[in-house]
């Protein structure tokens, strides 16, 4: 069976999302609680899923040891982890950075220490419509429209 390892499982996204993995995947998913996941859950899914502790906004050398131990042949990656906030203040800007645009380097590191980016076949990385900035819903975006991101959020999903 293929692999997929995904982040951010415990979000709005993820909670809809890993249900429909785990017939088809042998599924780990990176949450930063065990209960969150185990509230989020129905036993059915737990029971399909392995659930890896770590929080990426950082080196965790204990989710390094964890991802080690996965045996792998073909592995998808789904980094899903991010954090949503749509304030234009700026102080907020160092954390919605460490958890939208450090996570993801801090997962690829991760993947690349314990050798399990040799073996990646699809690395899908959520970003989001924010990253062109100006999320006007009147605005027509083309494949040449630029990149004009001005909040917090909207610059970190355009660096990620
Ligand atoms: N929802 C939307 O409408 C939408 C639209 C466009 C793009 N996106 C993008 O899609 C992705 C998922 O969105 P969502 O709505 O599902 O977000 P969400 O509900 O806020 O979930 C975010 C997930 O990321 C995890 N996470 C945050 N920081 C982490 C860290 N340092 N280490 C490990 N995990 C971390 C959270 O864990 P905890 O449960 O522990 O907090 C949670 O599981 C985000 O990147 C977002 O920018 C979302």
């Amino acid at each position: 069976m293929e692999t997929v390892i995904v982040t951010g499982g415990t979000g709005f996204v993820g909670k809809h999302l890993i249900p429909k993995l785990i017939n088809d995947y042998d599924t780990y998913v990176i949450v930063r609680s065990y209960n969150k996941a185990k509230e989020l859950f129905s036993r059915d899914v737990l029971n399909h899923i392995t659930l890896l502790k770590g929080d990426l906004s950082r080196h965790d050398i204990n989710l390094e040891k964890s991802i080690k131990n996965i045996y792998v042949d073909k592995l998808y990656i789904i980094n899903l982890a991010g954090k949503v906030n749509l304030t234009s203040n700026s102080k907020f800007f160092n954390d919605i950075y460490k958890h939208n645009v450090e996570t993801l380097s801090n997962l690829l590191k991760l993947l690349e220490q314990t050798g399990k980016i040799e073996h990646i076949s699809l690395f899908l990385h959520l970003s989001s419509l924010a990253a062109m900035g100006a999320l006007n819903p009147s605005t027509v975006f083309t494949q040449d429209s630029p990149c004009l991101p001005v909040i917090p959020y909207e610059v970190s999903k355009f660096k990620s």
